[in-house]
């Protein structure tokens, strides 16, 4: 199998790259990344010399790049591009309506012309908008975004439907809930609150804390799209969650348990703008269809999360100074995979 994969070289697309290469020897993957300020070769450093592994530098919106490149016959695409910070849309919104509509856009066009057999459109829990206390939303709830990057990525949703409905374009949505792991950018809470206070710098926590989020260790992601990428039907949506909801201020003292780290450093500071109070799926779909259940409880993986951090505290230094782009420019014209037709 030859898959395409988009913004492989972020978190949850690494991640997904790397289990592929491991479980699926007859697997191909070419992975094509902008390299964004979120985008970090050095998180697949240990797969760059397979030969099964191929990087293309360049954007899912640059369509005669995309044209030719899904020209190459794929068997399917995964799509993990994007702007996918909440706070960053918040402050300018271009970025995300360039790559997450406009891009996947591209790829939806350009998967069409070339007939690719599959695609998956990798999308999230945001584009329901925010739950009250009790319930959860299945793929039927309606899609009520809040934030510029959750409308971004629901408008993504729409033009994946549409393409499904005009063209039959075999292409399936998932819709996955928070994720946490190794290799996490830390802007996102979780390894923002443990890098925080590893170095015993205060933990900023948005309002009064009590905001809930589900959440998804990166790896059973990984396993649900994977099983998805095989079993799932073109045309439908998959929610994918942990089924595990906690407040924020529940996460930030069980990371400062887990370091052995002082309450004190949690301070309370201004609330994000339209910020959700709560997100909760319904995955009763992807169990029932595919026999999917998440398998990492949180208070483990969120412990093994908190060594991956310890452990790798070169790593995320340089990604908090913007370093590891010094990577890349050692490291890409040694690649052996490198393919210079699509640079
Ligand atoms: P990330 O920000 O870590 O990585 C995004 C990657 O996309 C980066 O490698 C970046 O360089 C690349 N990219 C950005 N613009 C691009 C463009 N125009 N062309 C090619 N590559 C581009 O994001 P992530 O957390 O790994 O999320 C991956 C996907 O999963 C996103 O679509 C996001 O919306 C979705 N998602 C994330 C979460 C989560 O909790 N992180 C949850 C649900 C859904
Ligand atoms: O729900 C899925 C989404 O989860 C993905 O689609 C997004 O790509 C991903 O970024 C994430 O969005 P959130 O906004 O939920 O994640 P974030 O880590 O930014 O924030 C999680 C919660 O923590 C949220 O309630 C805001 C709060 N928070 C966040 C930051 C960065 C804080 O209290 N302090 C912070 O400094």
């Amino acid at each position: 199998m030859r898959i395409l994969v988009t913004g492989g070289a972020g978190f949850i697309g690494s991640n997904f790259i790397r289990n592929l290469l491991a479980n699926e020897s007859e697997c191909t993957v070419v992975n094509l990344d902008k390299l964004t300020y979120a985008g970090n070769l050095e998180n697949l450093a240990d797969v760059e010399k397979d030969p099964r592994y191929h990087f293309v530098k360049g954007s899912i919106c640059d369509v005669e790049l995309v044209d030719k490149l899904l020209g190459t016959k794929f068997d399917a695409l995964v799509n993990f591009a994007a702007e996918s910070h909440v706070d960053r849309s918040i402050q300018n919104a271009t970025a995300f309506v360039e790559t997450n509509v406009l891009g996947t856009q591209t790829l939806l066009e350009a998967c069409r012309r070339h007939r690719v057999p599959r695609m998956v459109q990798v999308s999230t829990d945001e584009v329901y908008g925010s739950i009250g206390p009790t319930g959860r939303f299945t793929e039927e709830s309606p899609l009520a975004p809040n934030s510029p990057y959750a409308a971004s990525k629901a408008a993504a949703d729409l033009l994946a439907g549409a393409y499904f409905r005009t063209y039959g374009l075999p292409v399936i949505i998932t819709r996955s809930s928070n994720n946490y792991g190794p290799y996490q950018f830390p802007e996102k809470v979780i390894p923002l609150f443990i890098t925080n206070a590893l170095a015993d710098e205060p933990l900023p926590l948005y309002g009064d804390g009590l905001h809930v989020r589900d959440w998804l260790h990166v790896q059973d992601h990984c396993q649900a799209l994977a099983v998805i990428l095989r079993e799932g039907r073109p045309g439908e949506t998959y929610n994918i969650a942990g089924n595990c909801e906690r407040a924020n201020i529940d996460v930030a003292r069980l990371i400062l348990r887990a370091l052995g780290k002082p309450e004190s450093l949690i301070a309370h500071v201004t609330d994000r703008l339209g910020h959700d109070r709560r997100y909760a799926l319904d995955t009763g779909k992807l169990e029932r269809e595919l026999g999917w259940r998440p398998r990492i409880v949180f208070e483990v993986g969120l412990q093994e999360t908190v060594r991956w951090y310890e452990s790798h505290e070169a790593w995320w230094r340089r990604v908090k100074d913007g370093e590891y782009r010094e990577y890349y420019h050692k490291t890409y014209k040694d690649l052996s995979s490198f393919s210079p037709q699509f640079h």
